[in-house]
């Protein structure tokens, strides 16, 4: 390794951080992180920490998850790459495919088709939402719906339905046809309303509203995170994704679960479409389907869209979609060793317990730090903290206030993310309630210290 110096002084000078101004990068110059163990990073300077962002929301089982690591080095030695583009295909992958089958059956899923990343995930079930309905005959179903405050990654089509203008403005013009409704947001909502019941019903009748305004024969997909993650972590009242399907449903309409973030456990169900009771047409997942350690997504198929494509006589059905490395059996080798895990350490009910106690956490840093305006939580490890400057008005805050938290938390034993207004917390799912605690004392301090 380069020495200290080396790196500390030339970290933006070469490299561009994704999510950050260039110039940014260089003013607060950011933590360099060397190394990792259980729940904890350790930065260049030997300070070590609880990640309470858990990587970026897909370290689910913790930096030192020996199985998923001999199973890539393994794997590196048998196949380091195949594509399984036409005509080949590769052992880890088809037996990934039933062990992902397996895991998504209750929520009606039964192909895969693997991604290199949440992005690629979104991309592709974007993509295929629309062939399915040309290959049916209906041509038309081209557009798309979201919720504002959503996050769908970056790909052009994933900004499209984005419902967040800090990814999409500086890339307009986006794609065509995409229209957003009002996310199912208590704290802050076009019809002022706080009571999460009636909000649902409020942005149920928003999207009745757009597909009748739009014409349900013009819509390919409705796609929603089954809990908004990136956007403020916005848990929706329970009948809000029922209601969406049955929408979605009555009007022909496929719907996309981005479980990017919310597969795998996260949300204290193993699925978040299964917390909601909900069978959507395609789910994304990325991120924790390897336990970060190695790029690696799936798009999950229901089997009635399944049908269509594999019954199709048209000629429409050819997948004229897919990346280099779709299918790569590193990645597939990851993942199986990841599902074992994940599965056998029943990350879930850590999960949904961790969640429980941080979220009464949370609760109480907000009787006592009045910079803190709402916590939300409540389902799993995904939680937020929203700033503002003045309870009364929910003013933002000022500029200083999520940087200073951020700082005094870290120094103080915890590595928690700021997002606008929020700090979002998504540590692995496999925390202590010692871990909790450490996380909680360190944001008491950050806010302290305001
Ligand atoms: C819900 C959701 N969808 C898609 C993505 C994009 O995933 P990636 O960054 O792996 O492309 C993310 C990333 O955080 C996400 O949270």
């Amino acid at each position: 390794m380069k020495d200290e110096n080396f790196l500390k002084a030339n970290n933006a000078r070469s490299l561009w951080h994704p999510m950050t101004a260039p110039a940014d990068s260089l003013k607060n110059p950011p933590a360099i992180i060397t190394s990792a163990s259980g729940v904890r990073i350790k930065d260049i300077d030997g300070h070590e920490v609880v990640d309470a962002v858990g990587g970026l929301w897909n370290v689910n089982l913790g930096y030192s998850c020996q199985p998923i690591k001999d199973a890539i080095a393994a794997q590196l030695d048998a196949l380091p790459y195949y594509s399984i583009f036409r005509g080949t295909s590769n052992d880890k992958v088809i037996e990934l495919a039933e062990e992902l089958r397996a895991f998504f059956e209750p929520d009606g899923l039964t192909r895969a088709f693997y991604t290199s990343g949440g992005s690629d995930s979104v991309e592709t079930a974007l993509r295929l939402a629309r062939q399915y309905h040309k290959i049916k005959g209906e041509p038309g179903r081209i557009k798309y719906l979201s919720l504002k405050k959503g996050y769908h990654g970056t790909h052009f089509g994933g900004a499209s339905v984005n419902g967040n203008a800090n990814f999409r403005t500086a890339y307009e013009p986006l794609l065509p046809g995409c229209h957003h409704i009002p996310a199912p947001y208590p704290y802050r909502n076009p019809f002022n309303e706080t009571d999460p019941a009636k909000l649902a019903q409020l942005c149920l009748q928003a999207l009745e509203d757009e597909i009748a305004f739009q014409g349900a024969g013009t819509i390919a997909a409705f796609i929603m995170e089954p809990v908004l993650g990136a956007g403020g972590v916005i848990p929706p009242h329970e009948s809000f994704m029922p209601g969406v399907s049955a929408i979605c449903r009555k009007n022909g309409i496929l719907l996309i679960a981005d479980e990017v973030i919310t597969a795998f456990g996260r949300t204290g169900a193993w699925t978040g479409s299964r917390l909601w009771g909900v069978q959507p047409d395609f789910s994304c997942t990325a991120k924790a389907i390897t336990n970060a350690y190695f790029p690696f997504g799936a798009v999950m198929i229901a089997e009635g869209v399944a049908q269509v494509f594999e019954k199709d006589e048209t000629g429409r059905a050819a997948i004229g979609h897919g990346y280099t490395y779709s299918g790569h059996p590193v990645g597939a080798a990851a993942a199986l060793a990841t599902l074992a895990e994940t599965k056998r350490l029943r990350v879930n009910e850590n999960a949904a317990a961790r969640g429980a106690q941080l979220f009464e956490g949370l609760k109480a840093l907000k009787a006592k730090h009045s910079a803190i305006g709402d916590v939300r939580g409540g389902h799993g490890l995904m939680l937020a903290i929203e700033m503002v400057g003045d309870r009364a008005t929910k003013s933002a805050p000022d500029k200083a206030v999520p940087a200073t938290v951020q700082k005094v938390a870290y120094e103080s034993g915890a590595m928690v993310r700021v997002s606008g207004p929020n700090i979002i917390l998504s540590p692995p799912l496999v925390i202590t309630e010692g871990d909790a605690e450490v996380i909680l004392g360190a944001l008491d301090k950050g806010f302290a210290a305001l």
